[in-house]
């Protein structure tokens, strides 16, 4: 039935904004709350998929699903990439930080009187995405979240080509109705050889059985 579309599947969701240490109190992070990435968990659980929910957010475990705690891109890397081969539909809504600190401070950085400022170092961060597109088999599937503040289609497009997934849902963090911490978004669906597909503005819940539905679709067609 429609109910079970992604039965017999399993499914590997990354969400959340990763925090990579500055100190041992400090972090970098971003606006990510997690809630997309939960959203998708909880409908291909819905589906009949038996999933995986690699996550950095502040929310409680949903009922139904290994959750798997992680802070940094780092740590976010290596769970997901232990879990990525047995993996039918992986999906990379998780906020990962493009860099971090060079170097963790092992105590307290402390601020003296004359102090005025500060350096920190960054350095890239491994891009989780690509790396598993890179390992992809043909029968799996990859989706990829594109947030963007600007040129939506286009840089969204270029991170399509670049990484190696199957798909792109591309959306548009510079309104707050949609995008990081709401409880609604609205995403367009890229691939390689069809036109985007927009979806229309929907509660996180709605959109992510729409988007599965469209991933369980071409899966079957393939
Ligand atoms: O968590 P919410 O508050 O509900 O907000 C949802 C969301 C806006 C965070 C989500 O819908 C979203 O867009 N997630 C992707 C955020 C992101 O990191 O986008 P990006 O365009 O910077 O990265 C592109 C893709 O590469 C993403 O799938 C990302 O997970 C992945 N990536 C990025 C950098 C990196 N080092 N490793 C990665 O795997």
């Amino acid at each position: 039935s429609g109910q079970q579309l992604l039965a017999g599947r399993t499914v590997l969701v990354s969400a959340g904004g990763t925090r990579e240490a500055i100190d041992p109190v400090r972090y970098i992070g971003n606006r990510s709350s997690g809630k997309m990435g939960y959203a998708l968990a909880r409908a291909a659980r819905a589906l009949g998929a038996q999933v995986t929910l690699v996550t950095t957010a502040p929310l409680p475990d949903p009922s139904g699903i290994a959750t798997v705690r992680v802070e940094s891109a780092a740590q976010m890397q290596q769970e997901m990439t232990d879990r990525f081969a047995t993996s039918d539909i992986t999906l990379m809504a998780a906020a990962v930080a493009d860099f971090a600190p060079a170097e963790v401070a092992k105590h307290k950085i402390k601020k003296q009187p004359d102090t005025t400022g500060l350096d920190l170092q960054l350095q890239k961060t491994p891009d989780i995405l690509a790396s598993l597109g890179k390992r992809k088999r043909s029968d799996q599937f990859l989706l990829g979240f594109a947030a963007e503040t600007d040129d939506l289609l286009k840089n969204a497009s270029a991170k399509l080509a670049a990484k190696g997934a199957d798909m792109f849902a591309a959306n548009d963090v510079s309104n707050p109705a949609i995008g990081f911490g709401s409880d609604n978004n609205r995403v367009t669906l890229l691939t390689k050889d069809e036109d985007p597909l927009q979806l229309e503005t929907a509660s996180k819940d709605d959109l992510a059985l729409n988007i599965l539905k469209q991933i369980a679709i071409k899966l079957r067609d393939n």
